[in-house]
């Protein structure tokens, strides 16, 4: 595992958007895992400014992102399809296409998640896999439990995380009390994984993450068993 501390938000957000970079240049039909949240607009602005500088070509590029709202449909702003439009896709050359975000709107979510299982094991796993952290040690939305999740599901969010995610909606009441998130299988599918956190509040359950026992209580301390994870991370 490679932790690297850095001391501050634009420092973590170029260091993020340089590993993502790279891997478009050593493969540009790569598959990125992307996550949305506060943490990574910095570095989504970061390979914005590459795309339209020159440096980095998205054309071939494929993504898939972690998770969406259920019963929210691409169009709504709190959607998670909206925000990566608006934050990356909507800015670069990327083929709209070949962006893949679990579809929240889907009558049936199990049939949905096994769909995207499927769709993510088509393409190999993705390459690299950004993450963020929540309070509660949550990746994608796979909060705290007695187990983990192996597919990709609908959860129940914990009110930690409603709370949490409050802040983008007009109040608490409208945040969605149920997503569909990518499960352990296909997060940990991925060739590299690249978890980024900012901010003081986040340093105790990175800590705890890292540092301490594996256990879905903490679900990203499964990240521990994996290959190949860079933590980035400031407070
Ligand atoms: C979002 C996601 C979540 C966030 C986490 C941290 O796609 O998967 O796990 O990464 O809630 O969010 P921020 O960055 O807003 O602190």
């Amino acid at each position: 595992m490679n932790i690297i501390k850095v001391s501050n938000y634009e420092e973590l957000s170029r260091r993020a958007a340089e590993l993502i970079a790279a891997q478009v240049w050593n493969k540009p039909n790569c598959v990125l895992g992307l996550a949305t949240g506060s943490t990574p607009i910095g570095t989504y602005k970061e390979l914005v400014r590459m795309n339209k500088s020159g440096d980095l070509d998205f054309s071939k590029v494929t993504t898939v992102n972690l998770d969406e709202y259920v019963g929210l449909d691409g169009s709504n702003d709190q959607s998670y399809r909206y925000f990566m439009n608006d934050n990356l896709f909507n800015h670069v050359n990327i083929d709209k296409a070949n962006t893949h975000v679990p579809n929240g709107k889907a009558a049936d979510l199990a049939a949905e998640g096994a769909r995207y299982d499927a769709f993510i094991e088509s393409l190999g796993g993705t390459d690299i896999q950004l993450l963020g952290i929540g309070h509660d040690g949550h990746i994608g939305f796979n909060e705290p439990d007695d187990v983990f999740y192996k597919a990709t599901h609908e959860v129940k969010l914990d009110e930690m995380t409603i709370k949490a995610n409050a802040r983008f909606f007009a109040n608490e009441d409208e945040v969605p009390k149920t997503a569909i998130t990518m499960g352990m299988w296909a997060i940990m599918q991925a060739k590299k994984v690249l978890l980024i956190a900012n901010g003081m509040d986040k340093k105790e359950i990175v800590e705890k993450a890292f540092f301490g026992p594996v256990t879905p209580k903490v679900p990203a301390s499964i990240l521990q068993c994996h290959k190949d994870v860079t933590v980035i991370y400031t407070y």
